[in-house]
């Protein structure tokens, strides 16, 4: 029975994990969130690594492998991390490649934490894939924030969205977005109508395949589902709500 660590600084893991979960429904999983630091696309970047680092070898020992299911820790952490621990580490990229290979207008976007955006890997990972396409990027702790609340409270702020995302409508040729924060596939279908014709991307799938991959190799793949409740939700600090994230997190099972 493979048993997965997933980490992120709040709810935003949930859109891998439900990917995840899709592809190995015999996964057992361990959900970490560090809500105490979030969110984490404001933070300074050696007291991340540090902590993410100390949490992750902490609650891990048991576990078969590692999925950082975040964009802001992935493009910052995974060399010391895959230092740190002897099982595998699986990061998400943000989908640039595939979004520069898709767009037919030579114009995308990324829509990320104001970290990632900034970060010298997407500088490579833009030289590397889509050197030949105009990349906008938009870096948003509000809207992670927005997608947090959302998650849990079950309604958006429609009003708050347009906003946030009124600057990349000023781009009429933007035919894709990369959704390089895991938060944000949880408000894909409302971001998808705020951007009409737009394509939007996100790495959920990949990483499922790729643990697939790994746990396959290693001979640890199931297929009987488990029951939901061997899962398990550890939070670095009591949630401010958390009758509601219980009820939420309920519904991706
Ligand atoms: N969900 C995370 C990401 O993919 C972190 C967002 C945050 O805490 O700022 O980047």
């Amino acid at each position: 029975m493979p048993r997965i660590l997933m980490f992120d600084s709040g709810v935003g893991g949930l859109s891998i994990l439900q990917e995840v979960l899709h592809k190995l429904p015999a996964a057992e999983i361990r959900y970490l969130m560090d809500n105490q630091l979030f969110p984490y696309g404001i933070q300074n970047d050696e007291v991340l690594v540090e902590r993410i680092v100390k949490l992750c070898m902490h609650h891990s020992n048991d576990c078969d492998l590692v999925v950082m299911a975040c964009n802001t820790a992935s493009t910052l952490v995974l060399p010391a991390l895959r230092e740190a621990l002897d099982i595998p580490v699986v990061g998400v990229v943000p989908a640039i490649k595939t979004a520069a290979s898709n767009s037919k207008t030579a114009c995308i976007g990324l829509l990320a934490t104001p970290a990632t955006v900034n970060r010298h890997y997407i500088d490579r990972l833009i030289a590397d894939h889509a050197a030949h396409t105009e990349v906008i990027r938009l870096g948003s702790s509000e809207l992670v924030k927005l997608a947090e609340k959302s998650f849990i409270l079950d309604q958006i702020d429609q009003q708050q969205l347009a906003q946030i995302l009124s600057p990349l409508k000023k781009h009429s040729k933007l035919d894709q977005l990369v959704l390089g924060c895991t938060h944000f596939p949880l408000l894909k279908d409302a971001i998808a109508k705020h951007l009409d014709g737009v394509v939007l991307t996100d790495s959920g799938e990949a990483i499922a395949r790729r643990c697939a991959y790994l746990l396959e190799q290693r001979g640890l793949m199931s297929t009987s589902p488990l029951h939901s409740s061997s899962h398990q939700l550890i939070a670095t600090q009591m949630p401010e709500q958390p009758d509601a994230l219980q009820k939420a997190c309920g519904k991706l099972a």
